[in-house]
């Protein structure tokens, strides 16, 4: 039976780069029910729709979500950010994004690749806080974070069980030496967790300053990364850059408990600028389809072909990866190695 995604292109480069990644798809032989949802900030300039709660609901039944981007010129900050994506991850519990890695092998370093799992429903990406005295000269803004033990347990049990798929080594990055508080409780449901279940997993810890310059000068130390919301977001646009750029990054943001769909997005945005121009690399698109035919697969007694089809999907990608060309080109190269 085919699996039932919604798509979301959203704004800017986002439906070009999914089209190539649905093409890709379809290449692959991999049959999807697809459902189109006209959403992102075009859609809110045009008539005010951010999320509506039937499409909300409607969501809950599908499969997947393949998103493209979200965000247009003209929409104030945050409005589409929380009131579509944010809204998305949080609605529909996508506790984990989790964004690989892969750098190509130099003269100086060998290739490598490495994960980061982004707890994606709590910290500072909760939303709480507010205003006081708001335009005055005694105004103050507060942003609080937000972290439940259930919610880092959760986020580090799903990457310790992705550590023993991978290398058996699991890094934790925070700032507890600053963030004394969520740092803590962070570094004790790591800890914890490990002690209990995970005793064979090597681990680490890396402040956040000096993961960045981790990542810059010695990527190869990382196997699995787990990390709080924010610092997850910076340190995977960071990974984008050191890894052949964010052209290339793609994420998952799932609902490992499969209690409803996961979504499927490149980490880049929607690049405005070059939009409607054929000129965004849909490699991250397609990437993250990939990762969505890998969790289909996972979750589907019947899922060994759609497991190998997103193997050979990634081995397509890593031929073409340098490739120049225009989106679709690129899409079209991918399908026929395929
Ligand atoms: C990402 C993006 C989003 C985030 C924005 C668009 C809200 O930067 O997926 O990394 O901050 O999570
Ligand atoms: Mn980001």
């Amino acid at each position: 039976m085919a699996y039932r995604v919604g798509i979301v292109g959203g704004d800017g480069i986002g439906p070009e780069v999914i089209a190539e990644g649905l093409k890709v798809i379809d290449a692959a032989g991999v049959s999807l029910d697809t459902v189109d949802y006209d959403l992102g900030g075009a859609r809110y300039l045009d008539d005010g729709t951010v999320l509506p709660d039937s499409v909300l609901a409607e969501w809950r039944d599908l499969d997947a979500i393949f998103l493209g981007a979200v965000g247009a010129p003209g929409v104030p900050p945050g409005v589409i950010e929380r009131g579509l994506l944010l809204k998305m991850r949080f609605e529909l519990d996508l506790y984990v994004n989790l964004r690989p890695f892969k750098l190509a092998a130099t003269d100086d370093a060998p290739g490598h690749d490495f994960m980061v799992v982004r707890e994606n429903t709590e910290g500072t990406y909760a939303g709480e806080g507010g205003f006081l005295r708001k335009n005055t000269p005694h105004e103050i803004a507060t942003q609080g974070s937000v972290n439940t033990r259930m919610g880092a347990e959760r986020a580090v049990r799903f990457a310790f069980d992705l550590a023993k798929t991978r290398n058996n080594h699991l890094t934790l990055v925070h700032k507890t030496n600053v963030l004394t508080f969520s740092g803590d409780l962070w570094e004790r449901a790591f800890n914890e967790v490990q002690a209990a279940d995970y005793a064979d997993v090597e681990t680490a810890y890396n402040h956040v300053d000096a993961a960045c310059i981790y990542f810059v000068q010695d990527p190869q130390r990382y196997d699995v990364i787990v990390t709080d919301n924010l610092f997850g977001d910076i340190l995977t646009d960071l990974g984008g850059a050191v890894s052949g750029g964010i052209g290339l990054a793609s994420s998952a943001n799932l609902n490992p408990a499969r209690t409803g769909p996961s979504m499927f997005e490149p980490v880049h945005g929607s690049a405005p600028d070059i939009a409607g121009q054929q000129k965004a690399n849909p490699i991250a698109a397609i990437l993250s389809g990939a990762m969505m035919l890998d969790f289909l697969a996972e979750g589907d007694d019947h899922g060994g072909a759609t497991a190998d089809a997103a193997a050979r999907v990634r081995a397509a990608c890593d031929a073409c990866v340098s490739m120049t060309g225009s989106t679709s080109e690129i899409g079209d190269a991918v399908s026929s190695k395929l």
